[in-house]
């Protein structure tokens, strides 16, 4: 997945290269600057000295010292003057000249802070999106596993209406998962109605199977030989995923692209019509595609899950789908608004 966004200190990930959010002098300061001049020790300080200073926008590359990467990037972000003065365009710059530099030296990995979100005041939702933009529009032509390091939650300014939109979402689901199983149980005890479904609840729930409909005329249907079973195999969730690719008139690249997954991932789905991906790549697909709620389940069921009212990831999906929104950035907006893992980013 070329972009992942993660909660963590930038001087703590693994990588060929990470960002420094510096200052003209390049000489060190606070925020992202002083924790990765602190973390890289003096070496570091001693040959940004001999860089003389830089412009905003423009990048510089140095070696990384204590720090677990091989290359310190540093980028003066734009100060926020309200947004009129170029700021916008200034700080795209920042990530591009970033990424083209960490390119040119052959990295296969990088790691941004969010750039001018602190001290020079950029809005960290707006400086996430320019982010989460710029870099979704580099790696169309350039493969390159992206970090985007968020050191708190504010970067995710989830709008007031969509938060309780959702909120309301998932309690009635759970709320209508809770009534099936509160009926059920009465109903095996109480009246002789019993319900013609096995209700699989989340982990503070037994599993409750219930019986299907006493229905004299219906026999039990013969079990077909084990043979027959095995050779009406249904179609296989990669034989869907490259059925669906041509039915919405995408290119391969597209899709895994906007799925945000990565070009290697995708040939071994493509290599291998039984290939069993993970829930978040397999819904990150049915994104992708735009799938309604239908295709998504089935598309899901074929690699073996289901979406289920007793978890929150699957209902905010759920609710996403049902919305027909299928921005993969306010998805995720949403997800980390509840402290989910993420699709892709
Ligand atoms: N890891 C990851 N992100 C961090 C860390 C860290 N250790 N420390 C701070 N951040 C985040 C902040 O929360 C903010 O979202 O980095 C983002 C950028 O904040 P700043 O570091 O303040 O950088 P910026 O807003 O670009 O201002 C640059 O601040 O530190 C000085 O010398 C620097 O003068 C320059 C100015």
């Amino acid at each position: 997945m070329p972009i992942k966004i993660v909660r963590n200190d930038i001087t703590k990930i693994e990588c060929d290269a990470i960002v420094n959010a510096a200052n003209s002098s390049l000489l060190g300061g606070g925020g992202v600057d002083g924790a990765i001049h602190r973390a890289a020790g003096k070496g570091l300080l001693l040959e940004c000295m001999k860089l003389g200073g830089c412009k905003v926008g423009q990048a510089n590359l140095t070696k990384a010292y204590k720090l677990p990467s091989r290359f310190v990037i540093h980028i003066v972000g734009p100060k926020w003057k309200g947004g009129q003065n170029g700021e916008r365009e200034l700080l795209e710059s920042c990530y591009h000249e970033s990424l083209r530099i960490a390119a040119d030296n052959n990295c296969e990995s990088i790691a941004f802070p969010l750039i001018s979100s602190g001290v020079y005041g950029y809005p960290k939702d707006q400086a996430l999106k320019i982010a989460v933009d710029t870099i979704t529009s580099f790696l169309i032509d350039h493969d390159m596993l992206v970090y985007i390091v968020v050191f708190d939650k504010s970067a995710f300014q989830i709008s007031e209406k969509l938060f309780s939109d959702i909120t309301s979402y998932i309690d009635d689901k759970y709320v209508d998962t809770h009534f099936i199983f509160n009926r059920s149980r009465r109903d095996e005890y109480g009246e002789s109605t019993v319900l013609a479904e096995t209700q699989i609840l989340s982990d503070d729930f037994e599993t409750c199977e219930l019986q299907a409909p006493q229905c004299p005329t219906m026999g039990v249907p013969k079990a077909a030989s084990l043979a027959d079973m095995v050779n009406q195999i249904d179609e296989s969730f990669s034989q869907m995923l490259l059925r669906k690719i041509d039915e919405k008139g995408m290119t391969d690249a597209e899709c895994y692209k906007k799925a945000n997954v990565d070009r290697k991932l995708f040939s071994k789905i493509r290599g291998d019509a039984y290939y069993r991906p993970s829930k978040t790549t397999a819904i990150a697909f049915a994104i992708a595609l735009e799938l309604s709620l239908e295709d998504t389940k089935d598309m899901l069921m074929k690699a073996g899950f289901a979406l289920s009212h007793s978890n929150k990831f699957d209902i905010i999906i759920e609710y996403f789908i049902i919305n027909e929104n299928y921005n993969i950035f306010e998805i995720n907006e949403a997800l980390f608004a509840f402290d989910q893992s993420l699709l892709g980013v």
